[in-house]
C-alpha cells in the first residue's frame, strides 16, 4: 500500500490531487483540506480473484418479509414524522442550527424509552447533561452516559451495554483515532456514519446522531451522511418563534410529507397538537390588514394570519419589507394590485408579516397576502370568519391550489364559514357550503363587499 494526498472539499466532498481555492462542484471558497489516503498497489477488480468469488443471488419472490419492529418515542409528533414510531435497528440523523433543541429533544426521548439507553455526548460534561436532565424532570434508571469523542470507545461500550437506543450528540465532535483527518472532515463523518450503521443492522440497537448544520442551512459534514442513514429528520425555527418544526426531508419508513410541530417551554419541548388554534388564539378581529389562509407544511394544514400594513410614504421610494414571505412574491402581489386593481402603491410604504414567525413559500397564499394589502390600503376590517386561498398569476386570474379539501376542512374546524378559493378547485370540493369560487382578484375583493 503507498500513501498519498489528496484534497477534500468540506462541503461537498469533492476531491482533487492538489489543493484549489475554490471548489468546481459546490463553489465553496476556502474549503480543501488535505487527507492521506491509502491507495491500493494492484488493480484486483476484474482479475482472477474476483472470478473466483460465488456471490449469493435470490429471487425478489422468494424474499419473506419481517415486519418492521416500531416502538414509540412517548411523543405523538415525533412518532408521526418518524412514520408511526421509531423503528428498531434504523439509524435517524437530527439536524439543525445551534441552540434549536436538539439535545434537548433527544433527551426527552431516553426518559420515555424503558429499555436500557445509552447518550453519547462529545460536546457536554455529564454533569451538563445533568444539569438539563434536572431541567427535564428526567429521572430515568435506564439511562446511561458515555462522554467522549473517540468512536472505539462508543463501539467498546455498545458491545458490552447493548443498549436498546443510542444517541450520539454529535457526529462532528466524534473521530476515528486510527485516521489521519480530524473531526468533522468528510473521511471522519462517512467513517463513523457507516460505523453506526453497521451495528445498527447488526444488532437492531436504534441509533440517533445529532448532525449540526452549515450557516447555509445544509447539514455540515455534506449529502453523504443524508445519503448513509435511514431517516434525515430537520428541526427548525428561533428563539423568536413560537412554534420549532420537525421536519422529516428522507424516511426509508414513512413519507416524507409530515411536520412534527414543537414549543420550547421552561421545561423543555411540548407537543403542540392544534397548532392552527394556537395561532389563531390573539387575533385581533377589529384591524384592518389582516387575512387569514390556510397553507400546508407537507401534508400538515396550518392556519396562518397574513398582516399588512400600508402607510403613505414621503421619500422619493417606497419601502417595502416582507418578514415570513418572500420580498420578489410580495413586489409581484403589489404590481399585480397596481395594475389589475388600480390600486396606486407607489406612494404607500407597505410591510408584511406572517404571524407566529412562520415562513410561506407556497404561492397559495398569494390570494390572502394581496387580500391582507387590500384590506389595510383601504381600511376595511377582513371578518374573523373569512379565509382567502389562491395563487394569484400576472393578469390577476387566481389559479388552482393542491390540497383544497384538507385547507377547506382545517378552516371550518376552526369556525371560518366563509371560505373564497379558485374557482378552478370548485369541482374538487367535497363540501361546498360557504365556499366561493373566484377566477381572478377584483372577483375576490366583491366578495367582501356584499
Ligand atoms: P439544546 O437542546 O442544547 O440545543 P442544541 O442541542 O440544538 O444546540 O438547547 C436549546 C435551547 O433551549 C437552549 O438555548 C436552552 C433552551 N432550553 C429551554 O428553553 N428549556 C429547557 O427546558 C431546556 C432544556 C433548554
Ligand atoms: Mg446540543
Amino acid at each position: 500500500m503507498k500513501t498519498k494526498s489528496i484534497y477534500t472539499c468540506k462541503s461537498c466532498g469533492y476531491q482533487s490531487p492538489r489543493w484549489l481555492g475554490k471548489c468546481p462542484d459546490c463553489g465553496e471558497w476556502d474549503t480543501f483540506y488535505e487527507e492521506l489516503t491509502e491507495k491500493p498497489s494492484e488493480r484486483t477488480v476484474g482479475t482472477m480473484q474476483s472470478q473466483a468469488l460465488k456471490p449469493q443471488l435470490i429471487s425478489l419472490n422468494d424474499v419473506h418479509m419481517s415486519q418492521e419492529i416500531r416502538f414509540s418515542s412517548g411523543m405523538a409528533e415525533l412518532d408521526r414524522v418518524l412514520g408511526g414510531g421509531i423503528v428498531a435497528g434504523s439509524l435517524v440523523l437530527v439536524g439543525g442550527e445551534p441552540g434549536i433543541g436538539k439535545s434537548t429533544l433527544l433527551l426527552q426521548i431516553c426518559a420515555h424509552i424503558s429499555n436500557k439507553v445509552l447518550y453519547v455526548s462529545g460536546e457536554e460534561s455529564p454533569s451538563q447533561i445533568k444539569l438539563r436532565a434536572k431541567r427535564l424532570h428526567i429521572e430515568n434508571e435506564a439511562i446511561s452516559l458515555l462522554c467522549t469523542t473517540d468512536l472505539n470507545e462508543i463501539v467498546a461500550a455498545l458491545e458490552s451495554a447493548r443498549p436498546s437506543l443510542v444517541i450520539v450528540d454529535s457526529v462532528q465532535t466524534v473521530s476515528n483515532p486510527q485516521m489521519n483527518s480530524a473531526p468533522g472532515t468528510v473521511s471522519q463523518i462517512k467513517e463513523i456514519t457507516m460505523t453506526l450503521m453497521r451495528i445498527a443492522k447488526s444488532t437492531g440497537i436504534t441509533v440517533f446522531i445529532v448532525g449540526h448544520v452549515t450557516k447555509e442551512g445544509a447539514i455540515a459534514g455534506p449529502r453523504v451522511l443524508e445519503h448513509m442513514v435511514d431517516c434525515v429528520l430537520y428541526f427548525e425555527g428561533d428563539n423568536n418563534h413560537i412554534f420549532r418544526l420537525l421536519r422529516a426531508i428522507k424516511n426509508r419508513f414513512g413519507s416524507t410529507n409530515e411536520v412534527g410541530v414543537f414549543e420550547m417551554e421552561e421545561t423543555g419541548l411540548t407537543e403542540v397538537a392544534n397548532p392552527s388554534a394556537a395561532l389563531f388564539e390573539h387575533k385581533d378581529t377589529t384591524a384592518s390588514g389582516s387575512c387569514i389562509t390556510c397553507t400546508m407544511e407537507g401534508s400538515r394544514p396550518f392556519l396562518t394570519e397574513i398582516q399588512a400594513l400600508v402607510t403613505p410614504t414621503f421619500f422619493p421610494v417606497p419601502r417595502r419589507t416582507a418578514s415570513g414571505i418572500d420580498y420578489n412574491r410580495m413586489v409581484l402581489l403589489m404590481a399585480v394590485l397596481e395594475k389589475r386593481i388600480k390600486l396606486s402603491l407607489s406612494n404607500y410604504d407597505a410591510y408584511i408579516n406572517i404571524v407566529g414567525g412562520m415562513r410561506i413559500t407556497e404561492p397559495a397564499a398569494d390570494l390572502s397576502i394581496a387580500m391582507a394589502i387590500y384590506s389595510n390600503y383601504k381600511d376595511i376590517v377582513l371578518p374573523s370568519n373569512h379565509a382567502f386561498l389562491g395563487e394569484i398569476g400576472l393578469s390577476g386570474e387566481i389559479r388552482p391550489v393542491s390540497l383544497i379539501n384538507t385547507r377547506i376542512k382545517e378552516a371550518k374546524k376552526l369556525g371560518i364559514d366563509h371560505i373564497v378559493i379558485p374557482y378552478a378547485n370548485l369541482n374538487k370540493c367535497n363540501d361546498i357550503s360557504g365556499v366561493i369560487g373566484v377566477k381572478n382578484i377584483g372577483e375576490a375583493i366583491r366578495t367582501i363587499s356584499n
